[in-house]
C-alpha cells in the first residue's frame, strides 16, 4: 500500500500532490486557439446549447462547492441564471423545469445515489442532463446526455481534493463553451480564460507548495475547538469546502461564512484567540471586494480573532491585521478559488494527522454513498 501512495504519508496527501496534473488533464484537448470547445456538449447541439434559460447544478458536499464556484462562472460567461440545489434536496420541492432548463450533476465517483435520483427526476421531466463525474462509464454520466468527464485520475481518499479542483476546471469550461456557442463571451474574455488555464497548473503547483507553512501553523494549533473561514463571491464556496474538510478529517467544529454576513450574526461567535481563515481576493483584479474583506479583517481582530490571511503575492494590505500570511500566486479573480483552497487542504490534513488520526479513512464517512 507504501507504494500506491507514492511515497507520501497518505493518499490525501498524494492527491492534492496530483493537483496541478488534475487541472491540466481535464483542460487537455478541450482547447482551440482562443477558444473553449467540448466534444460532449457540441453533440447536444448548439441550437439546443442556445436554447437553455435555465441551469441547476445538483451535487452533494465537497461537488455542491464546485457547483458553487462553477455557477459564477457559468454565469458571467454564458448569461444564464445558475443555481446550485443539493440533490437530495432537489425533487423534494417540485422544482420548476422545462424543456429550456438543463441540469448539470457534479460527483466525483458517479454513483452517489442521492445524485442520481435527481439526475433520474429531471430526466423523467425531459430535461437535458450533463454529468461532470471522474469515473469512466459510471452510473451517472451513462444515464445522462451528456458526459463532460474530469480527468484527475482515481481518487482513493475519502475527503475529495483533486476531483474538487477538477470540477470546478470542468464546470468553467462548460461555462466558456456555453458563452462562445450563445456568443455572450468577447473574444478577449474567452482568450484571458484560456491564457489562464494554461498558467494554472503551475500556479497550483505554487499552491502546493505552501504545505511546510501550513504543516507549521497547523502544529501550532493541534488543540484548536473551533476554525472560522471567510470568503466573498467565488471565496464562499471555497470557505465553506476548508470549513468542510476539517469536519471531516480532522472532527473539528468548523463553518464557513460569506465574509459580508458577518455583520448579521456570525461576529458575535468571535471571541480571543478564534482563529479565522480569510480569503482575501485580489486587489488588483478585485478591488472593491479586496477592500470590504480588510474592514472585515479589521472588525474581527478588534474583537481578538487570530487571522490567518490567504492573499496573493505583494498584498501587503493586511500585513498589519494577520497573525500569519499564506501567499498564493497571481491569477484572475475567478481562478483564485483553484488556488486558495490548496492551502485549506493542507491544513485539515495537517490538523488531522497532529491529532493522530486517519486521514484517508475518516469515522463514519464514506468515499461514495450508494444509498440515499
Ligand atoms: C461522500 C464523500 C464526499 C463527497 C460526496 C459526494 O459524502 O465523503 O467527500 O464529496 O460523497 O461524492 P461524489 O462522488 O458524488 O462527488
Amino acid at each position: 500500500e507504501a507504494a500506491d501512495k507514492g511515497g507520501w504519508s497518505s493518499f490525501m496527501a498524494k492527491e492534492i500532490n496530483e493537483q496541478p496534473e488534475a487541472v491540466a488533464n481535464t483542460v487537455r484537448g478541450r482547447i482551440e486557439g482562443d477558444h473553449v470547445v467540448i466534444p460532449e456538449l457540441e453533440a447536444l447541439g448548439d441550437d439546443v446549447l442556445r436554447g437553455i434559460d435555465r441551469i441547476i447544478i445538483i451535487a452533494c458536499g465537497t461537488a455542491s462547492y464546485a457547483g458553487q464556484v462553477g455557477a459564477y462562472a457559468i454565469e458571467q460567461w454564458a448569461r444564464i441564471p445558475v443555481e446550485v440545489q443539493l440533490s437530495h434536496e432537489f425533487r423534494y420541492r417540485d422544482p420548476v423545469l422545462s424543456d429550456r432548463t438543463m441540469v448539470i450533476s457534479v460527483s466525483q465517483s458517479g454513483e452517489t445515489m442521492d445524485t442520481l435520483m435527481a439526475v433520474k427526476y429531471a430526466i423523467e421531466r425531459g430535461v437535458k442532463t450533463v454529468s461532470v463525474c471522474n469515473t469512466q462509464s459510471a452510473t451517472i454520466p451513462r444515464e445522462s446526455d451528456a458526459a463532460v468527464y474530469t480527468h484527475a485520475g482515481p481518487e482513493v481518499a475519502v475527503a475529495s481534493t483533486k476531483a474538487f479542483i477538477a470540477q470546478i476546471t470542468a464546470l468553467y469550461l462548460i461555462g466558456l463553451h456555453l458563452g462562445r456557442v450563445r456568443e455572450t463571451l468577447a473574444p478577449e474574455d474567452s482568450a484571458a480564460a484560456v491564457a489562464q488555464f494554461e498558467t494554472l497548473p503551475e500556479k497550483v503547483r505554487e499552491a502546493v507548495e505552501t504545505h511546510d507553512q501550513i504543516a507549521q501553523l497547523a502544529h501550532w494549533m493541534a488543540d484548536t475547538r473551533s476554525v472560522l473561514f471567510l470568503g466573498r463571491h467565488v471565496g464562499y464556496p471555497i470557505a465553506l469546502e476548508g470549513a468542510l474538510k476539517l469536519k471531516e478529517i480532522a472532527y473539528i467544529h468548523a463553518e464557513g461564512f460569506a465574509a459580508g454576513e458577518l455583520k448579521h450574526g456570525p461576529i458575535a461567535l468571535i471571541d480571543h484567540g478564534q482563529p479565522v481563515f480569510v480569503l482575501v481576493p485580489s486587489p488588483r483584479t478585485a478591488p472593491l471586494m479586496h477592500s470590504k474583506i480588510v474592514s472585515n479583517i479589521q472588525e474581527i481582530r478588534a474583537r481578538g480573532a487570530r487571522v490567518i490571511a490567504v492573499v496573493e503575492k505583494g498584498d501587503t494590505s493586511v500585513l498589519p491585521y494577520a497573525d500569519d500570511v499564506i501567499r498564493l500566486p497571481l491569477a484572475d479573480a475567478l481562478f483564485e478559488p483553484l488556488l486558495q483552497v490548496v492551502p485549506l487542504q493542507w491544513f485539515a490534513l495537517e490538523l488531522s494527522t497532529a491529532k493522530g488520526l486517519d486521514v484517508d479513512q475518516p469515522r463514519n464517512l464514506a468515499k461514495s454513498v450508494t444509498v440515499e
